[in-house]
């Protein structure tokens, strides 16, 4: 065949095998059999292998890379990929609801529901290539900065477009080069098959298909994986390192116009009502995806208002995860271990024989504490009944006891002493735990310098389980503010401690000095105080000085904070022992500062009385807007009021402010003057 005829039969062999393509992987409706896209795709082989000269990497022959790479490459991610924050019930979206209204101020809210795929996460770049757009790099998401780059493999998912056509980008508004975000999971069909052909060549099953998925994606012989079947489902899409779009629901219709597989159980939402409504209708019909589920995501909608929202550490505040809950499973206790915390307190945990719960293997779970044993009458030996609900820690709600399951025989008798060191654990009145009296116990400095380095909270990378015992066994750190005096003569004597890590450590114990004042109070290990709370504290007071000085009043004023926790806030701070370890930090550089938030003034001197039904807004949501803008809320109109806010079949007070000829405002007014407008006349 002549070179130019060749050129154009390929071409168009190519364009009619994508086109067959996206209709059987991404849409779902293939339009040929099976049999005859084959001979399709023979006839594209057997051209290109007449013309290497022709040969392009987006060619849907292309799919499967020729020798199995050596190892993953990492790369940096253009933006984190973040987490995001589980809610198990109707209570908590209904809070996550009212934080995102209040953040949102009079930016728009409403909500898409996705379903949450239970995969792995992943971003692909796409370059520009000939007007078009070309696959280029597939990342896993990693540790959510830097992933591995398994593009050989990618590439063998069929859901997945090798380019983007030019006339595709321009009908979808993208400009030049994007990355998409989506999951990548293993249907239920592959993953029994692959068990199966697993189990016959005497390899070890996988234990769910997310874990397959991943494992499948980390295989070097893309030939393997390309077997696997695996799909890709698309949810963000970036150009240059940003959101593009308005929003979510116009993310999703942008992505299927590019080509990608969205999935179609999707549906804009406005309130908790609608989401329970979507949550409950994905539970029912889980089982018939034909893929797994663990839960459905709820992100709001327009960009703008995500933006506003912003980010905590680990997760965008403008999306959560609703988790679908426990599942269980009968299991034998086969022992109890007792663990010492940070604290000195004496966890047990139950040591379980292995059993398969909702996608993944239990063997062990929490029992809490002493009186958590004795309240199920649990011994060792005993058969008990696990839940696990979303990938909180599974846990024993009871003892199954019938002819099956026999009752065990072994009493467990609660430690009279500390497992670590061996001195006595006393319970104070009032309390559930045990914990040991010991100030130096060795594993109460063990854990706690192991939750200072944890990530999260000052992330200190290389500071784990091992690096830790040889720093105690050694004698070098008696307090976390020791990290921060280390020496690289120090560490390379330790084992396993070349120059070159020492100095990775005592870089990364460095960098720590300015994970910030929030960071701080959580490494304190203050109880009570966890990422949310420390944010707040931090964004109130501004500086460790200013919130050792503060009284519970003024504690209390943070959101989230009641007596309990400034107790313990204050308890922490009247510590002697403590008060020189935030010294010795601040001495050491650590940044203990934060930036204070503004308050809005917006209303400031201003008061409001509520009336009637509001289009939208509750009467406790309208009073927390005002508050939170400064101003303050009556229950009757008097001279001192400023303004009445009316709604429909407002009343006496309506009347009223008539009378008194006070200003009467709508939701609208409201809105318009917490946005920073004048008041309405
Ligand atoms: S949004 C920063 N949407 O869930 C936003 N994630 O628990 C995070 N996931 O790492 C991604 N289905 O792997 C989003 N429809 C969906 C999802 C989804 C599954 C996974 C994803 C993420 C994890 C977070």
């Amino acid at each position: 065949m002549a070179e130019a005829a060749a050129q154009k039969k390929i071409e168009k062999l190519r364009q009619d095998l994508r086109r067959h393509e996206h209709l059987y992987f991404v849409l779902d409706a293939p339009e040929i059999p099976d049999a005859e896209y084959d001979k399709l795709m023979k006839e594209l082989r057997k051209l290109e292998a007449a013309h290497p000269e022709l040969a392009s990497s987006d060619s849907p022959t292309q799919r499967v890379g020729g020798k199995p790479a050596e190892g993953f490459r990492k790369a940096q991610h253009s933006r984190p990929m973040l987490s995001l924050d589980n809610a198990y019930s109707a209570e908590e979206l209904a809070d996550w609801d009212r934080r995102v209204h209040e953040l949102a101020g009079s930016l728009p809210v409403e909500y898409t529901a996705e379903l949450k795929l239970d995969g792995l996460s992943v971003a692909l770049t796409y370059e520009s290539a000939h007007g078009g757009a070309r696959l280029a790099v597939g990342l896993t998401r990693g540790d959510g900065q830097t992933g591995e780059d398994v593009t050989s493999n990618i590439r063998t998912i069929r859901s997945i477009p090798l380019s983007v056509s030019a006339e595709d980008l321009k009908k979808a508004g993208v400009p030049r080069g994007f990355e998409v975000r989506g999951e990548v999971v293993m249907p239920a069909a592959a993953f029994l098959k692959m068990n199966e052909e697993r189990e016959r060549e005497g390899l070890p099953a996988f234990v769910n298909p997310r874990n397959s998925a991943a494992g499948t994606l980390r295989t070097l012989d893309s030939s393997i994986v390309a077997r696997r079947r695996l799909v890709f489902f698309a949810y963000f899409l970036l150009v240059d390192g940003e959101y593009f779009a308005a929003g979510q629901t116009a993310t999703l219709d942008t992505l299927t116009g590019l080509g990608f597989r969205v999935n179609s159980h999707r549906e804009r939402v406005k309130n908790v009502g609608q989401m329970m409504k979507f949550i409950e209708n994905a539970e029912k019909n889980r089982t018939t995806l034909g893929y797994e589920i663990d839960g459905v995501v709820l992100k709001v909608d327009a960009h703008t208002t995500q933006q506003r929202l912003g980010y905590t550490g680990r997760a965008p505040r403008w999306a959560i995860a609703f988790k679908f809950t426990a599942r269980s499973a009968i299991s034998k206790l086969e022992d109890i271990l007792i663990t010492v915390g940070r604290t000195g307190k004496l966890t047990p945990t139950a040591m379980l024989a292995p059993v398969f719960i909702g996608g993944v293997t239990v063997s062990r779970a929490t029992l809490h504490n002493a009186d958590f044993i004795s309240g199920l009458g649990l011994k060792i030996g005993d058969y008990v009944k696990v839940e696990r609900g979303g990938d909180v820690i599974p846990k024993i709600v009871e003892v199954v006891s019938d002819k099956d399951h026999p009752r065990g025989t072994r009493d467990f008798i609660f430690p009279s002493q500390c497992p670590e060191c061996g001195s006595r654990v006393v319970r104070a009145e009032g309390e559930a735990d045990w914990r040991c009296v010991n100030v130096d116990c060795p594993a109460k400095l063990r854990e706690s310098l192991l939750h200072f380095a944890s990530r999260g909270v000052m992330n200190i990378e290389g500071l784990g389980d091992a690096a830790v015992q040889q720093l105690l066994d050694r004698k070098l750190v008696q307090s976390v503010a020791d990290l921060y005096s280390l020496t690289e003569e120090q560490l390379v004597d330790l084992e396993r401690f070349a120059e070159k890590s020492a100095r990775t450590l005592l870089a990364e114990i460095k960098k720590s000095k300015s994970a910030g004042l929030a960071r701080v109070l959580m490494g304190l290990g203050i109880r009570f105080v966890g990422e949310r709370t420390a944010e707040l504290l931090a964004e109130e007071f501004g500086s460790i000085e200013a919130l050792m000085a503060a009284s519970a009043e003024e504690l209390e004023r943070v959101e989230e904070v009641g007596p309990r926790i400034s107790q313990a806030i204050l308890e922490f701070f009247a510590d002697k022992e403590n008060r020189h370890l935030v010294k010795r930090l601040e001495k050491a550089g650590v940044d203990m500062t934060a930036e204070k938030k503004q308050r809005s003034t917006e209303l400031a001197g201003l008061t409001f009385v509520l009336t009637g039904t509001l289009p939208n807004l509750t009467r406790d949501e309208a009073k927390l807007k005002i508050e939170a803008a400064g101003g303050k809320t009556a229950g009757s109109v008097s001279k001192k009021t400023s303004y009445v806010v009316a709604g429909e079949e407002a009343g006496s007070k309506l009347d009223k402010a008539r009378e008194l000829k006070i200003p009467v405002i709508g939701e609208e007014g409201l809105l318009a003057m917490l946005a920073g407008k004048p008041a309405p006349k």
